[in-house]
């Protein structure tokens, strides 16, 4: 099973040597790859600098600021042209432990098409999360849930980890979402295809580093697509019972 972690960056300087170095040593075994949006702070210089020490660390330089399903997408694509089996998705601020790492790959390996690694199961967590964030993300969590009909308790999570033959069914130009609404959107298309959708728990650590990049309008994107999608979806079934 070859694996590739991919790890997307924006003015991760400070982050991204302990969360690569973590990554290194809890999983040897897995590829890296680091998507940067031409960090100003130099992060996709120094990400450069890994990759010429490594020869197991990737670097995909992008020319700005295009959101984080955008990263996402086009590391995708860079993987699948690769002969990876199993592409992993880790934030690069130390927020998804990547000693957790193996549980995510041992339920991929049993055969899962989509792992969560989720913190609102039972066994999950969140450690250092102002009450809003907790309320943001359970509340995220919840509507989306209830509006597209999904059996999941985190939906939003971004520690996951796909099957090629996930991903390769996915038409990655029809994927609209720029922000976080991106993982949203993943896991309202992997369902779709009845693919299996599996969530481990995970302790979700915020970050000490660096500043987060959420913001209003990530979220209002978010509400807004799960929304739409979740109208679409009713009237689809209401329409074809007749
Ligand atoms: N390349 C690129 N481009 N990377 C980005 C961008 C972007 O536009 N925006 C954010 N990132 C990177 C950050 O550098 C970091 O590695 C990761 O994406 C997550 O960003 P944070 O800003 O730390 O996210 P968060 O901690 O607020 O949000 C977390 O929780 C969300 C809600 O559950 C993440 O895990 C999200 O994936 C998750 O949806
Ligand atoms: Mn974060």
């Amino acid at each position: 099973m070859r694996v590739i972690t991919i790890i997307p960056t924006y003015n991760e300087l400070e982050s991204l040597p302990l969360t690569v170095g973590r990554l290194r040593q809890a999983v040897p075994d897995s590829d890296v790859l680091i998507v940067d949006d031409n960090s100003p702070d130099g992060t996709g210089e120094l990400a450069d600098k890994f990759a010429a020490e490594d020869s197991s660390i990737h670097v995909l330089h992008r020319t700005g600021k295009d959101g984080l399903g955008a990263a996402y997408i086009a590391g995708f694509r860079w993987a699948l042209e690769r002969d990876y089996d199993v592409l992993v998705e880790m934030d690069a601020d130390g927020s998804h432990m990547p000693e957790q790492l193996p549980r995510l790959l041992e339920a991929s390996a049993a055969g899962a098409d989509l792992v969560i690694g989720s913190r609102w199961v039972k066994g999950g967590e969140v450690v250092n999360w102002p009450l809003h964030r907790k309320l943001i993300s359970r509340g995220g969590s919840f509507y989306a849930r209830t509006m597209l009909g999904l059996g999941l308790r985190d939906i939003t999570a971004g520690y996951r980890a796909f099957k090629r033959s996930t991903l390769e069914a996915i038409d990655f130009d029809a994927v609209e979402s720029r922000g976080y609404g991106f993982q949203v959107d993943m896991t309202f298309r992997v369902a779709m295809l009845r693919k299996k959708i599996v969530e481990v728990p995970v302790t979700f650590v915020e970050r000490e580093l660096g500043d987060s990049k959420m913001s209003g309008n990530i979220v209002f994107e978010a509400m807004w697509n799960v929304t739409r999608w979740g109208m679409s979806a009713r009237w689809k079934k209401l329409t074809s019972k007749k």
